[in-house]
């Protein structure tokens, strides 16, 4: 009894001091809720709720765009506000990157979204040219058209559409990263990286979880294997002159003498970058295009045109894909809508003055761009998926928006390094579902966003092909790269 009132009295003294240690700055408005807990627990129940962004809604109501919260276990300012996201993007070195403990230990400390300073703008800038447009239209789009054709090749009449499209986007980067075309290696790499990924939002504490657990030893297993091939790798380029035109040579030849443990971690974590929001994407783009037949149609007489120009099943050519308009407003409205980053995650390295408010050193600081993106100030009937609001000549009320408010892909020195390719993927993908399938859903399935955006059910659809559409390419008939078989 004695301790528990011990234990209340230091629980209200600490209450007091973190009053007092705040009173002399003008944070933003807010409630931090209790010590420790602050307002976990109605953030984690306000979710479930069907709504996208409840927790943060509800604040901006009471409190205005930037408002102050306590959520797992550290007081967090919120920004819902497209200026000062803006500004905490820009500002790499008031903001430095800080992502909950099971996300950043399963990465790994080597990992592009965690490194800093001049290591990350080199490695950023490494990673921007194999993913930029130049690699994109002279090599990589080759390889994107004829891997998703191979997919669909064997795709059943009944498909789990999520399940296909992260099989997809996960070969897709083995090949960028490392030249492999798809086998049983790759695949078991994907299985184990599943369980990474199931890790990502629970408590980092291998004691209470058991899912944490698993993720955690699987990790070990995926980085055990990445090593193997960095080791292979660096054999391979001591005894031939050939080098390969993928991320990993390019890691190997930057003269930056990289460990293994680094290099591994940064493909690791890449392999996991493109995996899941790109493919989650696709699915989406596919469920809002069934629900919306005006679009669909609109954008299967755009891809009809295009096959028309060509052979049934010709390669994709740059051109082509510069010349789908309107699949890039299906692209970006599937990005606003689905918001598969919602937030970016940062952490204020000094007292920080914004809006006539200060920002104290050392808080969490989580720049939402789902709030931005579904605010209906920005975009007319903001939760509407409407992709003729991106046309430039229609006068409709749907306003299209100046661009600094849509940062799908967030901005500054951090700029998603893959965001032209995740482009390109979803629309390759989108002409050829379109060109060789129709479709409908299997079963109802629904959009959640909580912890992360996704369909409850995976999207099951039943597909009909259209015409003949099966395509002869074989994974071993290109000239390029294979997979060396070791052992
Ligand atoms: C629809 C697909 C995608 C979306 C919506 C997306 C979104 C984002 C966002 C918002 C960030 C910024 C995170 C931050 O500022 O803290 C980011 C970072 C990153 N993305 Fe993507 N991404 C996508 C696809 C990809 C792909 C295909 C790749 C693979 C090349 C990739 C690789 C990365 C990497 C490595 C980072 C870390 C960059 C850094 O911290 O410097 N992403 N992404
Ligand atoms: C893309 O990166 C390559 C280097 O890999 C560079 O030569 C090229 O100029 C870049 N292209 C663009 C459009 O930035
Ligand atoms: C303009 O947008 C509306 C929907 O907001 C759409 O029905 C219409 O077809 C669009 N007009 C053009 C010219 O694309
Ligand atoms: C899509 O969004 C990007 C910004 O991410 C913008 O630059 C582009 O113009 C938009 N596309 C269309 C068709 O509006």
């Amino acid at each position: 009894m004695a301790y528990f009132l011990f234990f209340i009295i230091f629980l209200v003294f600490l209450f007091l001091l973190r009053k007092i240690r705040y009173a002399k700055l003008r944070l933003p408005p807010g409630s931090l809720g209790l010590p420790f807990i602050g307002e976990t627990l109605q953030m984690i129940s306000a979710y479930k709720s069907d709504n996208p962004e409840p927790f943060i809604d509800k604040r901006v109501n009471r409190y205005g765009s930037i408002f102050t919260s306590h959520v797992f276990g550290e007081p967090t300012v919120f920004s819902a506000d497209p200026e000062t996201n803006r500004f905490i993007l820009m500002n790499e070195k008031l903001f430095e990157s800080s992502y909950p403990g099971s996300i950043s230990n399963l990465l790994g400390k080597h990992s592009l979204l965690l490194l800093k300073g001049s290591l990350h703008k080199k490695m950023h800038s490494l990673t921007m040219s194999f993913s930029n447009s130049t690699i994109i239209k002279d090599h990589l789009l080759f390889h994107i058209d004829r891997l998703i054709r191979l997919n669909m090749d064997s795709w059943s009449d009944r498909v789990l559409l999520m399940e296909e499209a992260k099989k997809i986007t996960f070969e897709l980067t083995v090949k960028q990263l490392m030249s492999f075309d798809p086998d049983e290696w790759t695949e078991n790499l994907r299985k184990e990286y599943m369980l990474v990924i199931n890790g990502f939002f629970t408590l980092p504490f291998p004691l209470f979880s058991a899912t944490y657990r698993k993720a955690i030893k699987a990790r070990t297993k995926v980085a055990e294997a990445l090593t193997l091939v960095v080791r292979q790798r660096r054999k391979e380029s001591d005894i031939s002159q050939e080098k390969k035109n993928d991320i990993l040579g390019a890691l190997l030849a930057s003269g930056e003498q990289l460990l293994d443990e680094q290099i591994v971690d940064f493909m690791l974590a890449l392999l996991i970058a493109g995996y899941e929001t790109t493919s989650t994407i696709m699915t989406l783009a596919i469920k809002f295009l069934t629900e919306t037949p005006l679009a669909l149609a609109q954008l299967k007489e755009e891809h009809e045109q295009i096959r028309a120009r060509s052979e049934p099943e010709a390669p994709l050519e740059w051109t082509d894909y510069k010349s789908m308009e309107f699949t890039q407003c299906i692209v970006n409205e599937t990005l606003r809508v689905a918001n598969i980053i919602g937030a970016v995650f940062r952490r204020a390295t000094t007292d920080i003055d914004i809006k006539g408010y200060t920002i104290p050193k050392g808080w969490k600081v989580i720049a939402s761009f789902r709030a931005v993106h579904l605010n209906a100030e920005h975009f007319k009937e903001a939760r509407t998926f409407n992709p003729w609001r991106w046309q430039n000549n229609n006068n409709s009320e749907a306003v299209p928006s100046p661009v600094n408010v849509f940062t799908p892909f967030g901005g500054g020195p951090r700029l998603c390094p893959g965001y032209e390719l995740a482009r390109v993927v979803l629309s390759v993908f989108l002409h050829r579902m379109v060109t060789r399938f129709s479709w409908v859903p299997a079963e109802e399935d629904k959009v959640v966003f909580f912890p992360t955006t996704r369909t409850l059910k995976r999207y099951p659809i039943i597909l009909k092909r259209r015409e003949e559409t099966r395509s002869s390419i074989g994974i071993g008939n290109t000239a390029d790269t294979g997979r060396q078989k070791e052992n």
